[in-house]
């Protein structure tokens, strides 16, 4: 049975915690802080697994926070092939404000990963690969990973007849488009970057999603919406599915969230109208819960359902 790998080049440990009032220049007292394994892949592989499904999450790891973090994913059940790098893994932290319900979020950059290291990741991978698997890159590339590594895993995957699907931004996922890809899943930014124009009004989307799939060797292109849900586009097809509108508590881990269950879609076998469906519903779930809970199956489900009844925009 084909089975899912998931690979994390920036992971990092996400702590969460709280505070009555945000001021400068005085100390704040937080809550005491809860910790969650992070990091596009990682979320994919989490959010994987509430969904029900499994994967194999394989990441950068270094110094006790790397220890942590698998300690962290060990608790989850989460299977996993780790390749050891020096540097130590980041930790992340995002800080809500109990007077305004506003979260502030810091993002540390990661380690640098070295040459051998990043080079080991491709030899790991390849040996973990069979044909017919899905592979999932999410992140942006830590300091000192090449700008084409990407590129280079992409071609990794289509020597060994697996599926590559990937979730990132700036050069790394311009790099990347240039060689074959199943699918991929910018949001409107990113997609604007691959196209090489600065913003994309509704009626540039359908015509510019078409001219990127006409010019790369990309089958499935989702680009993500917010809250207003994705499109999909293929060569021959074009759908875009809006998001139901949720109470909505945090975004974090929605991109990675709608791709878990993109990628379980199809381990389900259904057709791509499905998958990106059920993806949308996946990214909506994550946004109803607080912090980096990532989404809730039963929301998943209930939201999908709902979409389901709708017809295509
Ligand atoms: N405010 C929202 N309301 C409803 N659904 C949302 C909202 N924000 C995101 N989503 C859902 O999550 C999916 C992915 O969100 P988005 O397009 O923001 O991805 P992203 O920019 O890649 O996010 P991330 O910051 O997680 O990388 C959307 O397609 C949609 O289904
Ligand atoms: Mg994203």
């Amino acid at each position: 049975m084909a089975q899912i790998i998931t690979l994390t080049v920036n992971p990092a440990i996400d702590k969460s915690t709280t505070v009555a009032g945000m001021s400068p220049n005085t100390k704040l007292r937080c809550a005491e802080p809860s910790y969650d394994a992070g990091g596009g892949g990682i979320n994919v592989s989490r959010a994987i697994r509430k969904l029900g499904g499994t994967s194999l999450c394989s990441y950068f790891a270094g110094g006790p926070t790397g220890e942590f973090l698998k300690k962290l994913l060990t608790e989850q059940n989460i299977e996993q092939s780790v390749i050891p790098i020096e540097g130590w893994t980041r930790e992340n932290l995002a800080v809500t404000d109990t007077t305004t319900n506003q979260q502030y979020r810091f993002g540390m950059p990661g380690p640098p990963v070295k040459e051998v290291e990043w080079k080991s990741a491709l030899t790991q991978l390849e040996q973990r690969l069979h044909e017919g698997d899905y592979l999932v890159a999410s992140g942006k590339l830590p300091p000192h990973v090449p700008e084409d590594f990407y590129l280079k895993v992409g071609r990794m995957a289509e020597k060994k007849g697996v599926r590559f699907i990937l979730d990132t931004s700036g050069e790394a996922l311009m790099e990347a488009a240039k060689s074959k890809v199943y699918m991929l899943k910018p949001n409107l930014a990113e997609l604007g970057a691959l196209c090489g124009v600065a913003s994309i009004t509704d009626l540039d989307l359908k015509p510019l999603a078409q001219q990127f799939l006409e010019r790369h060797d990309c089958e499935v292109l989702v680009v993500s919406l917010g809250p207003k849900g994705a499109l999909l586009a293929t060569k021959n097809t074009m759908e875009q599915i809006p998001a139901p509108v949720v109470h909505q508590k945090s975004t974090i881990g929605a991109g990675d969230s709608m791709v878990a269950g993109m990628v379980m879609s199809l381990i389900w076998g259904k057709p791509l109208s499905d998958m990106v469906r059920y993806g949308v519903a996946c990214g909506t779930a994550a946004t109803m819960h607080h912090g980096t809970q990532l989404c809730h199956k039963e929301d998943a489900d209930r939201l999908y359902d709902w979409i389901k009844g709708q017809k295509p925009i």
